[in-house]
């Protein structure tokens, strides 16, 4: 809580940790340790930064080039690095063409369709192949695509998204995934950022019992492009239930076509893999940011490969013989580096399951784990908090023995950790807490399964090869232990880290170098450390913990959402003058978003009208997983004398915080008013120590 001290501008650093209760070390077993992938203590020399950029070699190494790479990275045009250049290879041969000589029969996906009924389907390797290639050569001799165009995928959890995926990595086509459950229009404006003119859609989908229509979104998406100026000349349309449609909206002749009737023109057809440089973008992944605008994260396919390899190799402890699951969406970069790529690149069988976890009941993963005797099973805190709240004892009704379980997106209360650990991993298995981001391709920050011992709460040390750093706001090195957050950066670059953002190399720049930047001339990759946007606290034995976004970011289950773009789709609706968003704290998602809106002059219309607008508004501009908590109506916003809306003190007003000093404001009275109308509504108490995101919500403006 506020200290009285320091004005509540000025945040006491130092306190947050005083207030930091050390978690106990959690080590892991015998058994674990005997058969895991990485049990040299000797990685930590290997990694060393007097060894870098040449220890990735050990990454690149775990994939098959066509023509093997001469420099490891070239460093000549800061922060635009480039990873194991003058190799050629291919994602998709990578992923799968190699594993046909011994494993052409293992099952490389299993998908598990919502409805219990409907029985799980493994697809062999030697399947895959099959469907790849099919689905290569309609992309390419049916829908025209060639090696270095862009290409929007909007699909559920279904195999056919991996397959699609694939299918443009062996043609060199850049994809970009956009996640199922965001909205039409939200797809549109990424297909017109990226200069796609294909879409990939899916009529349908089972969500929590119902099918949901998923066609209808596409046709939304395509309309909203073509307002931005992009033409869509075809949507291919895979149906979730072969040759039966599930949409209200109509097929659009010569645009739209089933690609259950477009794939038997190709059938049995092999494409060859076109051969890449290492350097060629692979994928876009959109993300949000400071700005309204989504970031289209670009990332290579020779550096984005390996170190997906690599660290699903030595953090999530994969074997080719494991069953791992994955319970992330493959539309997020989890769901990329972590049900596809990774675990396919070292040949194991990778789990996709359609619906949601606590369908039909909390029983549900767990009853899949038995089944399918899954052994590593990976999935985010709001999926914890979820299942725990609804089945805290289920897991102990099924017999099944995971080896290692991840938890990633968003930081995880130790008490939560403890449940996981102790209920749903039963003890034996390890828990890998890893922290990363859209932009770095595959973890950051975690405890090396078999060598470091756990702590309830936080990520770990940097994992090998990434050397982490935290810095104050002057650019001061934190060192481990001293008590004070900071702001987590990587010293050093990687092979996962992005290229760009697409389209905006400016942006690139500014949002993740030009922070700690020593010297922008330099060509020496010291002195460009990476700026994750995250607050961190480095303790003595080099474990980070992560406290949350430090921009306006809003991390609302493990999905990040920009309060820029909520409150531009706030302010689409005309009795709307002035919007804010600001977080919430919630007991399952983590946060969640809080509108603010003021209406214009002389409007007159009922709150609740004006409610269902906003979100009406938002669930079309960008989906329901932004639907706000609690849509505000006030007479006005809390303003600085300059006109800026103080989001810090509404951050405050919602999360039943003090305010503190709001004299210099230009309208304190109406602080007053908000703060009734908010407290009219139950709120839960104030939290002891207010997490660290909510405390410096909006401070920077
Ligand atoms: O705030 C951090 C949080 O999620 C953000 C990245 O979100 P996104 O790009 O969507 O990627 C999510 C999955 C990689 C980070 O800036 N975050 C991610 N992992 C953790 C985390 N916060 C705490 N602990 C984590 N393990």
């Amino acid at each position: 809580m506020a200290d009285p001290k320091h004005s509540s501008t000025e945040l006491s650093e130092a306190e947050i940790a005083v207030h930091w209760k050390e978690e106990e070390y959690f080590y892991p077993s015998a058994r674990f340790i005997s058969q895991a992938n990485l049990v040299d203590h000797n990685v930590e020399k290997r990694f060393s930064l007097e060894n870098f950029p040449n220890y990735y070699k050990e990454y690149a190494d775990l994939l098959d080039w066509y023509q093997y790479w001469q420099t490891t990275l070239d460093t000549s045009n800061p922060p635009f690095w480039r990873w194991f250049v003058g190799g050629l290879l291919n994602a998709s041969y990578n992923c799968i063409d190699r594993h046909l000589a011994r494993n052409k029969g293992k099952a490389a996906i299993i998908f598990v369709p919502e409805p219990e009924e409907e029985p799980a389907t493994a697809i062999t390797y030697q399947e895959l192949y099959v469907r790849v290639n099919e689905t290569a050569a309609a992309l390419r001799e049916f829908a025209g695509l060639k090696q270095g165009d862009r290409v929007t995928i909007h699909m559920p959890m279904v195999p056919e998204l991996p397959v699609t995926m694939l299918a443009c990595a062996r043609l060199g086509v850049i994809h970009s995934v956009v996640f199922g459950g965001f909205s039409g229009q939200a797809c549109g404006d990424r297909i017109a950022d990226s200069g796609s003119h294909v879409l990939v859609t899916m009529d349908s989908y089972y969500r929590n019992g119902k099918l949901q229509d998923h066609k209808e979104k596409a046709d939304q998406a395509v309309a909203h492009a073509q307002t931005c100026g992009a033409k869509v000349n075809k949507v291919l349309v895979w149906r979730r239930q072969r040759g039966a449609y599930h949409s209200k909206t109509p097929m659009v002749k010569g645009r739209d076509f089933f690609m259950d009737e477009v794939l038997p023109n190709y059938f049995g057809k092999i494409v060859a893999p076109v051969q890449v440089k290492a350097e060629d973008p692979m994928f876009l992944m959109y993300t949000s940011g400071t700005t309204g605008k989504p970031k289209g994260i670009q990332h290579s396919t020779g550096g984005y490969l390996a170190y997906v390899a690599g660290t699903a190799k030595y953090i999530l402890d994969i074997h080719p013989e494991d069953i791992y699951w994955c319970m992330a969406d493959i539309g997020w970069i989890t769901g990329h580096s972590y049900i596809v790529y990774g675990p396919l690149a070292l040949g194991t069988t990778s789990v996709i399951f359609e619906g949601v976890p606590t369908y039909p009941d909390a029983g549900r993963p767990w009853r899949i784990a038995q089944r399918l005797d899954v052994n590593i099973f990976h999935t985010a805190p709001t999926a914890i908090r979820q299942l725990r709240k609804v089945g805290p004892e289920e897991p102990r009704k099924y017999n099944y023995h995971f080896k290692l379980m991840v938890t990633v997106g968003e930081p995880i209360e130790p008490d939560v950790w403890r449940w996981y650990y102790n209920e749903v991993g039963k003890k034996p298995a390890v828990i890998v807490d890893t922290w990363w981001q859209t932009e770095n391709g595959g973890f950051l920050c975690s405890t090396k399964p078999a060598l470091n011992p756990m702590k309830p709460g936080s990520a770990g040390p940097g994992v090998p090869g990434i050397h982490p750093v935290i810095y104050d706001e002057k650019g001061k090195e934190l060192s481990p232990g001293s008590q004070r957050a900071g702001n987590a950066c990587i010293r050093n670059p990687w092979p996962g880290i992005m290229q760009t953002i697409w389209g905006d190399h400016d942006r690139y720049v500014q949002t993740y170098y030009a922070k700690y930047c020593k010297n922008r001339k330099s060509k020496d990759w010291r002195d460009w450390p990476y700026f994750a946007g995250d607050g961190a606290l480095y303790a003595a034995d080099g474990y980070l913990r992560i406290l949350g976004r430090v921009d306006d970011v809003i991390n609302v289950a493990g999905h990040r959402l920009g309060t820029k773009e909520l409150e531009s789709a706030a302010l689409m609706v005309p009795e709307v003058a002035e919007a804010a968003v600001v977080p919430v704290v919630d007991p399952i998602k983590g946060r969640l978003p809080e509108v603010y809106v003021a209406l214009k002059p002389g409007v007159t219309i009922a709150h609740n009208e004006i409610q269902k607008k906003v979100v009406a508004s938002i669930e079309t501009t960008i989906g329901k997983i932004a639907r706000p908590a609690h849509v505000w109506v006030a007479e006005d916003m809390p303003k600085t004398r300059s006109g800026k809306i103080m989001r810090r003190v509404l951050a405050a007003l919602s999360n039943n915080m003090a305010v503190g000093d709001i004299t210099t404001l230009a309208n304190p009275d109406v602080v007053e008013h908000i703060k009734t109308m908010v407290q009219a509504h139950a709120k839960p108490a104030a939290p002891a120590d207010a997490p660290e995101d909510i405390k410096r919500f909006g401070q920077s403006e």
